[in-house]
């Protein structure tokens, strides 16, 4: 995937040059915060999670490098545990969400940290049967009923891309009513 596919995968839940404050859980090196950044434009906010200082510092230059105009804010810190944020208008959790078993607990705190009608976008392998690598994937079949159980609503599907490991990658919207 390249920064066309991220930006496709997420353009359907962002609208363009919104702003905004917005949160990417296990943001990683930033392939989904840059993508975020592109379409939120210059009035945005991002909180980069990721617990692994690492990939955060690997995101802060490649942040740097590619100048976007949203403001980025890094945090290392684990996602399964309460997070310093609230009434945020978005969260990014891409590939991060299958590194949990339950996900209902962290997605209750997710809940907690948007606004009403904040939008939650999943980007996750559309399979239900994990590997060492992906261990607790989630089809868009599952996550629909799991964001349904967590209390978000109009859960829809919003892209996918082929993908050669666990065959397709699909990102979802879901909102806080
Ligand atoms: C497969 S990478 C995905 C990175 C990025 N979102 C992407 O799609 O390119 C998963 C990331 O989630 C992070 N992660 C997994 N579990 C986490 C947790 N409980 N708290 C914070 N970060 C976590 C890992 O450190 C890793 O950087």
């Amino acid at each position: 995937m390249n920064h066309a596919d991220h930006v496709a995968l997420l353009a359907g839940g962002v609208a363009q040059g919104e702003g905004g404050t917005w949160a990417d859980l296990g943001a990683g090196t930033g392939a989904f915060t840059l993508a975020l950044a592109d379409l939120i434009g210059p009035h945005g906010v991002i909180h980069a999670i990721d617990r692994d200082r690492a990939s955060l510092a690997e995101l802060r230059s490649a942040f740097v490098s590619a100048v976007p105009q949203a403001e980025l804010r890094v945090q290392a810190a684990d996602f399964t545990r309460p997070l310093d944020l609230a009434d945020l208008d978005g969260i990014v959790m891409a590939n991060s969400l299958h590194f949990v078993e339950d996900k209902t607990r962290v997605l209750a705190l997710v809940r907690g940290y948007l606004k009403h009608g904040g939008r939650l976008i999943l980007v996750e392998y559309d399979s239900d049967r994990g590997n060492g690598w992906v261990p607790h994937p989630l089809s868009f079949e599952t996550w629909r009923e799991l964001a349904s159980e967590s209390g978000f609503v109009a859960t829809r599907k919003l892209a996918t891309v082929p993908s050669r490991f666990l065959r397709r990658i699909y990102s979802a919207l879901s909102l806080v009513p």
